[in-house]
């Protein structure tokens, strides 16, 4: 009885050890929210308010109603740990667009002037043919986001859409338009419309994200070969506009980007060390609800950057020191 007790104490203890593990984040498992559910935020992006990041993306638990299209928004102070807010886009087909419409990859935006948050998405038809953003807006973060229209970003087609904030705090859309290229578009004074094209890279990439970091922009995005893994690319400018570098391996082209795809590049500047996260899904298209993350910090040499194998690692988010 007495050793029952001693392991069952002991065991416990490891477990508390473990679970307060502080700020690991592990490549390929289920992440648990603050309910125990494995979070549900694919195709995603973050904002950053105060000293909180909000996670949103598609949800596509087990349980939700088919018919709809949800996005689900998280929060968290340390990136690790995240607390299920509410599922802030609970849509039935508002832009018409019949049976098996999608929803995919929203991305939200914080406008200061007119103090709206405002979330693009890829919406479409069945068949992918519509091409087209959505935009919901909101009075505050993770209440109930409403629809306000769907369009063609400067009348191309849109399918995958990415984020970027630069840090003069300027908001663009990264789109995927299948007979050109590339965009990466500054969006109107208010972000309810994409205003001006920066740049349309003539490579066809989706899954796009950027970062600008000591003066130089990289662009990441991944080949278009539907929900399956394939070698995800970069490319370096001095400036949005370009000219942009030819592409080059992320990984080690045979890994499929260790069987993800880019959705964001995530900076974080802390007071010791600046580190770029690279956001990816992996996809599980039979059981979407079951897709993982592949998180991990980008290893960067000036222009030249690579995404090191899946291992565990932590983050301080405020010395922006990353340990694995
Ligand atoms: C690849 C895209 O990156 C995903 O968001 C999704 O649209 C799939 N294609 C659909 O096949």
């Amino acid at each position: 009885m007495i050793k029952l007790i001693l392991a069952t104490t002991l065991l416990a203890g490891w477990c508390a050890v473990a679970a307060a593990d502080p700020q690991t984040i592990v490549p390929g498992a289920i992440w648990p929210d603050d309910r125990g559910q494995h979070v549900q935020a694919h195709g995603g992006g973050i904002i950053k308010r105060g000293d909180t990041y909000y996670w949103f993306g598609e949800d596509r638990g087990q349980t939700n109603d088919w018919h709809l299209r949800y996005v689900a928004c998280y929060a968290s102070q340390d990136l690790a740990h995240w607390t299920f807010r509410h599922q802030v886009v609970q849509a039935r087909d508002p832009a018409k667009l019949g049976r098996g419409w999608i929803l995919e990859r929203p991305k939200v935006y914080y406008n200061v002037p007119t103090k709206k948050y405002v979330m693009y998405a890829h919406i479409d038809d069945r068949r992918y043919k519509v091409a087209s953003v959505a935009i919901f807006t909101c009075d505050t973060i993770d209440g109930d986001y409403h629809y306000l229209k769907y369009f063609q970003p400067l009348g191309q087609q849109s399918r995958d859409i990415g984020q970027f904030l630069d840090d003069d705090g300027t908001a663009y859309l990264i789109f995927e338009d299948r007979p050109n290229g590339f965009h990466i578009a500054r969006l109107s004074a208010d972000y309810l419309d994409v205003e001006k094209d920066m740049c349309l890279i003539p490579q066809h990439m989706e899954g796009g994200a950027v970062f600008h970091l000591h003066g130089c922009y990289y662009v990441i995005g991944s080949h278009l070969t539907g929900w399956d893994p394939n070698p995800n690319l970069y490319a370096t400018a001095p400036a949005l506009t370009g000219p942009w570098s030819e592409f080059r391996d992320l990984a080690p082209p045979e890994l499929n980007t260790y069987g993800s795809q880019s959705t964001l590049a995530l900076k974080i500047e802390g007071t010791q060390a600046t580190n770029v996260i690279f956001m990816g899904d992996i996809w599980k298209p039979d059981t979407q609800w079951d897709s993982r993350y592949l998180w991990m910090p980008l290893h960067i040499d000036g222009p030249t950057i690579s995404l090191p194998p899946p291992a565990k690692w932590t983050l301080d988010v405020k010395t922006g020191v990353v340990s694995e």
